[in-house]
């Protein structure tokens, strides 16, 4: 296995450009499931959850084109099979955004159960009752979930019992080709679902409320195909603003979209960072001064991400005075915690409370990846800490960051992968 080793100490600055979102092109690519004709999606990031993604599409039998500019075109009229087996499934949990689609177009779909993850169980109830009150047919067995409609999945006004991202998406995809009006409450409001919604008008979805907690579909019979580009990735934008805030210099992040972060901008602010934004960059300057220790607590958008919360750990680490940390959205998302208590962070865990009291400064260690947001934070950390950290099982960063190394050292950082 891969791992990086990272010289820390040094301040950072310069560009860094920001690449196609994630969470949102994993429910586009699934969203192709549900067209009748070629669709094709650019600003597509390069990350091997993107690659499972497509391997998925195409063991079923999509075809899949790939331009000179790395965008796909993805035609499901060749499509032979409705299955998503239990191999890639596991890989990547985010698989589950197949289910919706596959029942939606092709009455049927057999879908691998995600299984728990480094972060908390993550069970997908809300996903299947929401298709069940569109008329499937849902038996979870052998590990799969197995759905079918009889015919035409029906519109139903669904109450999601927590907000979920990809619960909601699921069901706004399966609901776009269903018959008559869905009504979705609770829904999810975070930028990717809304950047899923515009795909789908853009395919000829009729869809409105997107990005309140109120969404509403009107079925169509037929989704056509579009040309969509994705969203640029707000959590890859605030990783490289968070590390710099955390070790000093001055950052311009460019191709992104401001109006994604307000929550986290302001608390770079409150961490003492000079932030300027224009329509599609952000700057930030920590103007040789020490962050101050901020205090988050985690929530579904427009809140403070989850997905941010271990890079504002790795600022809270080594800022002046004490910050609290409260993850209310996953049950065990303080991994890096101990991590970084092995470079010298001084962190009390209390339940899903986090005091972190800043230290002055910390040592490179050998540590450990646990899941992707977890290892962007030890990069943070190692990129602080006086000389080196060896950061172990990086398959996990590679699967949301692209080109990272590459990216750090055009900051200044000194970074390299060795393999394992
Ligand atoms: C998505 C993001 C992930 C982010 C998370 C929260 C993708 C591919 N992933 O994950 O990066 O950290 O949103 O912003 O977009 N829950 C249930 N039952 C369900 C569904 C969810 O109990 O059927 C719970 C989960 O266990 C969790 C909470 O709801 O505690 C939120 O999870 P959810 O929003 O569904 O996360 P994901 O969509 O998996």
């Amino acid at each position: 296995m891969d791992k990086l080793i990272i010289t820390g100490g040094q301040p950072l600055g310069g560009e860094v450009r920001i690449s196609g979102a994630k969470n949102s092109a994993l429910p586009i690519l699934a969203a192709t499931l549900l067209a009748s004709e070629p669709i094709t999606i650019c600003n597509l990031p390069h990350l091997h959850d993107i690659t499972t993604m497509l391997e998925l599409l195409r063991r079923m039998g999509v075809e899949l084109t790939i331009d000179e500019k790395l965008s796909v075109e993805v035609d499901t009229s060749t499509i032979q099979e409705t299955h998503a087996p239990y191999e890639l499934v596991k890989t990547m949990r985010a698989s589950i955004l197949v289910l919706g689609p596959l029942l939606a177009h092709f009455g049927e779909a057999e879908v691998s159960l995600p299984g728990g993850c480094a972060i908390g169980s993550r069970p997908v109830d809300q996903h299947i009752r929401g298709l069940e009150a569109m008329g499937a047919e849902v038996l979870v067995e052998e590990g799969y979930i197995r759905a079918r409609s009889n015919g035409r999945l029906k519109g139903a006004k669904i109450f999601f019992d927590m907000v979920t991202v990809t619960g909601t998406e699921n069901i706004l995809m399966a609901a776009a080709l269903a018959d008559g009006q869905s009504i979705l409450e609770n829904a999810a409001r975070e930028p990717e679902v809304v950047d899923l919604a515009e795909c789908l008008i853009a395919m000829g979805a009729d869809i409105t409320g997107h990005g309140t907690d109120t969404i509403v579909v009107n079925g169509v019979e037929k989704l056509h195909g579009c040309r969509y580009s994705v969203l640029p990735d707000r959590i890859e934008t605030g990783t490289y603003l968070a590390a710099v805030a955390a070790a000093g210099g001055k950052i311009k992040v460019k191709d992104t979209r401001p109006d994604t972060l307000d929550a986290v901008l302001q608390k770079f602010r409150e961490a003492g960072a000079e932030i300027e934004t224009g329509p599609d960059w952000i700057s930030l300057d920590m103007k040789g001064k020490r962050p101050k220790a901020v205090s988050i607590t985690t929530a579904p958008y427009p809140a403070f991400p989850t997905d941010m919360q271990a890079q504002f750990a790795a600022i809270n680490i080594v800022a002046d005075g004490v910050g609290i940390i409260k993850e209310t959205v996953f049950e065990n998302r303080f991994m890096h915690m101990q991590e970084m208590i092995r470079m010298g962070a001084d962190v009390t865990i209390d339940g899903n409370t986090a005091v972190v009291k800043g230290v002055e400064k910390l040592q490179g260690a050998p540590v450990m990846a646990t899941d992707l947001r977890a290892s962007a934070s030890l990069v943070i950390a190692a990129l602080v800490a006086e000389g080196d950290t060896t950061i172990d099982r990086i398959y996990h960063i590679d699967r949301g960051y692209e080109c990272i190394e590459e990216k750090l050292q055009l900051l200044g950082a000194s970074i390299r992968r060795v393999p394992g």
